[in-house]
């Protein structure tokens, strides 16, 4: 379905039900959410899937947006959440909340962001959480545009001459409730923040926080004010790093180190090196050296999202960087991780990734061995066209509690 985030006239149930819940599905404490950023998750049954319904964790949802992509701390197991145009479309309020392991909220803070504008993603390390904000000089980048939301598109609308700006909250101890936390503001200059990988605090104390940055608008299906877009092949996204010195006077943030020159989003790590410092990172990259036939596939890709070919490992020790290329017809969604059973080694696992073979029309799954990245060890042909999608999770059957 088509749903625009932020706009009631594309709602799943117009006036009443805004979200589709098409954004990403994670499971915490019992229950499956599948989220959409404008709305509260939807509660689903994860050995079902019957969906539940709306869920407002019995009473304690503060805002009335919930990210699309909540946090999971491995060592409080704690969900950092937060949500933007907390008190309805176009209010500049952000609240920052986390859900202890069952359900109880301990920390909900309240923030004025100095603009409104999309937050889709953030950073959460042990004592700070951190949101990239891409806002204009003028107004702001990817804000509410009533007109634009009235003739039904969607909300966002970005202009050029922006900057991108980060706001670091401090975080309190897990269980201590009611700090009033200081914000800090933080700015770059124009460029659009995409996926966080993993973001940790060094032994200084500052904020390390790996991430995509494009210098051009990532979502060109937002036009910007002036209507102007870029053209999807000319956007180039980075995995860089910035690192951040929370305490610091000085508000401009310097150029981030380029960690992975290739163009890549969907980053993703292990999951239980979350919040920490790590070495793997897998996400999906576009190289056209590896021999994509889009000439062939290009009439079928239907338009959308930017377009990636292979999935990549990136080792932050090394610096060296693995490719797995399914095929020349073939196009990558994003990779998700698994822990090898009974392993704890950072990375040691499997990826598991949804391709879309554009020659059957129909979507494949592909499992690579991280020992032995660059062949798949099997493939699962699956007798559906899946839609070009987001984002995932593994859930381990083990810890399921029906
Ligand atoms: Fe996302």
């Amino acid at each position: 379905m088509e749903s625009s985030i932020g706009n009631k006239f594309t709602d799943a149930v117009e006036f009443k039900v805004r979200s589709t819940a098409n954004t990403n599905v994670v499971y915490f404490n019992g229950q499956l959410l599948a989220l959409k950023e404008d709305s509260p998750p939807y509660a689903m049954d994860p050995v079902t899937l019957e969906t539940k319904g709306l869920y407002d964790f019995e009473g304690q949802l503060p805002s009335l947006t919930f990210t699309a992509h909540p946090k999971f701390d491995p060592v409080t197991g704690e969900m950092v959440c937060f949500g933007y145009e907390a008190r309805g479309d176009g209010t500049p309020d952000v609240c920052y909340y986390s859900v202890s392991p069952t359900g109880k909220f301990t920390e909900v803070v309240w923030l004025v962001a100095p603009v409104v504008a999309m937050i889709h993603d953030f950073a959460v390390t042990d004592n700070w959480v951190s949101e990239p904000v891409p806002r204009s000089v003028r107004g702001s980048t990817l804000t509410p545009n009533v007109d634009t939301t009235l003739f039904g598109g969607h909300a966002p609308s970005r202009r050029q001459s922006g900057r991108c700006e980060g706001m670091a909250v401090s975080r309190p101890p897990s269980g201590v409730t009611g700090s009033s936390n200081p914000m800090q503001w933080f700015q770059y200059k124009n460029s659009f923040p995409g996926h966080t990988a993993n973001a940790y605090e060094d032994e200084q104390g500052h904020l390390v926080i790996d991430l995509g940055l494009s210098e051009k608008n990532v979502f060109f299906w937002w036009p910007d004010a002036q209507g102007s877009a870029p053209e999807p092949s000319s956007i180039v996204s980075q995995l860089v790093r910035f690192t951040i010195d929370p305490q610091s006077e000085k508000r401009a943030l310097s150029k981030p180190e380029i960690l992975q020159h290739g163009n890549s989003e969907f980053y993703r790590i292990d999951d239980r090196f979350a919040t920490c410092p790590y070495r793997h990172c897998y996400f999906d990259l576009m190289d056209p050296q590896l021999g994509t036939d889009l000439e062939r596939i290009g009439p079928k890709l239907g338009g959308g999202f930017p377009l990636y070919n292979a999935v990549a490992h990136f080792d932050n020790v090394t610096g060296e960087t693995e490719v797995y290329f399914p095929g020349d017809v073939h196009l990558v969604q994003e990779p998700v991780f698994l822990p090898r059973k009974d392993s704890t080694t950072e990375g040691d696992g499997y990826i598991l990734v949804l391709v879309n073979n554009y020659e059957t029309m129909a979507s494949e799954l592909h499992l690579l061995d991280t020992r032995d990245f660059t062949r798949a060890q099997a493939k699962i042909l699956l007798p559906v066209r899946l839609r070009q999608g987001l984002h995932g999770s593994w859930v381990d059957g083990r810890d399921l509690n029906p």
